[in-house]
């Protein structure tokens, strides 16, 4: 089957196709022929050797954690799938390898795809509506008529998450270039602010929830536009060092498993047509490269999808 892989860390150069054998399902996977893999951030940081999971990493190595397609095959205690179903899942933490056009998988981190979704779409929705949901709904308990901060709106993430906090009935404020203003106001955010051109730090104040997709010096800022009693959760790396300057408040850092209940509460919000797909541009799998000089723009909106079949 055909393969992106990497042999060394490094630019979007080190990423080459090959030809390798197929996995063969062990009794609790399933083999799944991919479809659509998503691109996130993680897998460049991966790529570059700079993730939490590098350390881990042996050559050759096959990146990506996401994907929609099809079974073609399973293991003896696989009763729930069958040759043919349409599925969609994510890989465990610290493991990868959906650039590929087949993968063997654990069948209790797969779920059935709707019809509804096409693969590209499923795709795109999987880790970022898992760690959307997890951050949003687990860990922050978001309320309706809370204002929410959503730094980083147009991304994977932030696509799903101000829809999803929208959707809560919460007032979604988030920060965007003003390039993504129309969108993410398509997508339900209340207000858009330019972080180029304005500090929001000096137009907002008493925030009940923050949800921080950038990290760095934002998140530190941060603390100054939460209320008394508020709740930061963050998903992107911190300056190191960095403490919470306040003790009133609470911060978060979501624990974002994989499993099968979660991935259903994602399609159960599609088909309630709550969530939409975000922008996806979709990418062949050769061009896996290509993909990776767009991601590490940083100024994707929505997702880049790797088209397999
Ligand atoms: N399990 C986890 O912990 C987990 C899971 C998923 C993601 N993450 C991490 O969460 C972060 C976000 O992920 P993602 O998939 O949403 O990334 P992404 O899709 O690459 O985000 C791209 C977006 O970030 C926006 N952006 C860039 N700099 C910004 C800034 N200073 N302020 C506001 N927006 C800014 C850009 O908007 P403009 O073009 O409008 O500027 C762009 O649309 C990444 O660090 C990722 O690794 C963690």
């Amino acid at each position: 089957m055909k393969a992106i892989q990497i042999d060394e860390f490094g630019g979007p150069e080190v990423l080459y196709i090959t030809d390798i054998p197929e996995p063969v399902p062990a009794d609790n996977e399933v083999l799944v022929e991919i479809y659509a893999a998503s691109v996130n951030p993680a897998d460049s940081k991966v790529r570059q050797g700079t993730g939490p999971g590098a350390g881990n990493v042996t050559f050759p190595y096959i990146i990506g954690r996401d994907f929609s397609g099809v079974v073609r095959a399973y293991g003896k205690n696989i009763s729930e799938f069958s040759p043919g179903d349409a599925v969609f899942g994510v890989l465990p933490v610290g493991s990868e390898g959906t650039y590929c056009e087949a993968l063997a998988i654990d069948a209790a981190l797969v779920a059935h795809k709707p019809d509804t979704l096409s693969h590209s779409s499923t795709a795109a929705i999987v880790l970022s509506g898992l760690t959307s949901l997890v951050s949003i709904e687990d860990t922050l308990k978001l309320q309706a008529g809370e204002k929410i901060l959503i730094h980083g709106g147009a991304g994977g993430v932030g696509s799903f998450a101000v829809q999803l906090a929208h959707h809560l009935g919460a007032h979604v404020i988030t920060t965007a270039s003003p390039i993504n203003h129309d969108y993410l106001q398509g997508l339900g955010a209340d207000e858009v602010i330019d972080y180029n051109a304005q500090d929001f730090t000096t137009v907002l104040n008493d925030i009940d929830v923050i949800f921080d997709l950038i990290g760095g010096e934002v998140h530190q800022r941060s603390f100054k536009v939460l209320k008394s009693s508020g709740r930061m959760a963050y998903i992107a790396p911190l300056l190191k060092g960095a403490s919470p300057p306040r003790e009133d408040v609470t911060v978060l850092r979501p624990n974002v498993q994989r499993d099968r209940a979660h991935l259903l509460r994602i399609i159960d919000l599609f088909e309630a047509g709550v969530i939409k797909a975000p922008n996806i541009q979709e990418i062949p799998l050769d061009d896996a490269g290509a993909a990776h000089d767009l991601i590490d723009t940083q100024h994707v909106r929505g997702k880049i999808v790797l088209q397999i079949k």
